[in-house]
């Protein structure tokens, strides 16, 4: 075991932080390459010590570690504001497990079978609305179908006022400023200006979501429904379950429906963005979407989030000292995967920076390389649910349309919205009707 703490810039806690933030893309690659696979990093208010880690080994190692000694939940504090102390995010241990049990079942295979339709019925009447030869902006088209598409798996199809209400709001809410950001950390910013905005429009939401809970509370036909709050709501009884609070259920719902948009919505227009890049791939992506071919759809989604991650790490927080990757790390670390330093290790992809879906279809993908769902017990619950809504709404543009680029068009880059790598022009693409 090395003694040493890892290595890593000396430059003031307050510069990493800013260049952490906000540059990320550009910090991680560099210090990776001053300072080798392991180093360490000082990102106060998010954390004072964070060690970042990419080799697979070291990945293996992480995900695989006992739950109890690394905290994810502790390690996501910073969506605690939003969030709620009770989210999936933020729990850990034995909270976590429960929360974790009760949530599951409604993103396996089974209910993922049931919500195809669902998804496959939106996604038509969106790109119904597209108009042949102009512009999309398939970043805010994708959001506003995506959100669409989670408020009816987590209320179910009835209750078109409440999800009017709440679509505004949503919206609203994920995109933070870094502004808002600092009145998280400086409370007593939220009675002004933007920070008092922000938390009006949290309290309009929780309002809402109290209202619908009280509401659903009444219903009389729980058992026929397959939404997830309806779900959540028949935990007690003969299930061995406590029933869920008021508090725990907002918690949950408000997790769901803002892990459950934005991501997508980010993977389905960088994926957009390169098919019009790529004439070729995307003659390749009409075929099987026209031929029901949805390993090679789920493999352009892959590559998009191989390519351009949409979340750039996961968080544990170490509850002991701890030997990790062979560095012995004291208590309360923060040990970062970086899903954006694995995605461009060469020894990871060959062709690092060349779009190739085909490296999912021919099982060059090793173990501990792929990591944009994180891992572990911690892996994100709504993976397969992205990869199914993905599929489907890749299928329902490539049979309608083809894509191009705008004349004069710039290349896309990332930008981190709120805590998503998004494009930052908004992928916006020409569609033409087929
Ligand atoms: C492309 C889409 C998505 C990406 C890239 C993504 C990414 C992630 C990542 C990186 C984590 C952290 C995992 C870890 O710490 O190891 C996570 C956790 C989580 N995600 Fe996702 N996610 C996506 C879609 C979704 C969807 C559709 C839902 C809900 C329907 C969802 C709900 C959650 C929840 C509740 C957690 C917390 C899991 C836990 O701590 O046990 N995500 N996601």
């Amino acid at each position: 075991m090395r003694s040493a703490y890892p290595p890593g810039p000396r430059w003031p806690a307050a510069v990493q932080s800013v260049l952490f933030q906000r540059h990320r893309a550009w910090l991680l690659p560099a210090m990776a390459r001053r300072y080798g696979d392991v180093f360490a990093l000082r990102v106060p208010p998010y954390a004072d010590n964070l060690v970042v880690f990419s080799r697979p080994e070291h990945i293996k190692e992480i995900f695989a570690a006992d739950p109890a000694d690394l905290h994810a939940g502790e390690g996501n504090q910073v969506l605690g504001p939003v969030m709620g102390e009770h989210s999936l995010l933020l729990v850990d241990e034995d909270e976590h497990a429960r929360a974790r049990r009760l949530l599951m079942p409604a993103f396996n295979g089974a209910s993922l079978r049931g919500y195809r339709d669902l998804v496959s019925d939106l996604a038509k009447a969106e790109v119904d609305r597209w108009i042949t030869n102009t512009e999309v902006i398939t970043l805010d088209r994708m959001n506003a179908l995506t959100l669409d598409v989670i408020m009816r798996v987590v209320f179910g199809v009835t209750d078109q006022h409440t999800r009017d209400q709440l679509t505004p709001r949503l919206h609203k809410m994920v995109d933070i400023s870094p502004i808002v950001l600092i009145g998280w950390v400086v409370p007593s910013l939220n009675r002004y200006g933007p920070w008092k905005r922000f938390g009006d429009n949290q309290t309009e939401i929780d309002n809402l979501l109290y209202a619908e809970i009280a509401e659903r509370r009444r219903a009389v036909d729980l058992e026929e429904r397959s939404d997830v709050l309806s779900r959540l709501l028949q935990v007690g009884g003969d299930t061995g379950d406590a029933p869920l609070t008021d508090a725990e259920l907002r918690d949950q719902l408000v997790t769901l429906l803002l892990a459950g948009h934005e991501t997508t919505a980010a993977a389905l227009s960088w994926t957009l963005y390169e098919l019009a890049r790529h004439p070729e791939l995307q003659h390749e992506g009409y075929t099987a979407a026209r031929d029901g071919d949805d390993k090679f759809l789920e493999a352009l989604l892959k590559e998009s989030m191989r390519l351009h991650p949409v979340i750039a790490s996961t968080a544990r927080k170490l509850t002991r000292e701890q030997e990790i990757g062979g560095w012995k790390l004291p208590a309360g670390t923060v040990v970062n995967t970086s899903i954006l330093l694995a995605h461009q290790r060469s020894d990871n992809y060959p062709d690092t920076w060349t779009y190739r879906p085909s490296r999912f279809l021919d099982n060059e993908v090793e173990p501990n390389t792929w990591l944009p769902f994180g891992g572990g017990v911690r892996r994100c619950i709504g993976a397969g649910f992205s990869l199914m809504e993905g599929t489907v709404v890749l299928r329902e543009v490539l049979t309608r349309y083809r894509l191009a680029l705008p004349a004069g068009s710039e290349a896309e880059r990332g930008r981190v919205r709120n805590i998503t790598n998004v494009p930052r022009r908004r992928a916006r693409i020409v569609v033409t009707a087929r």
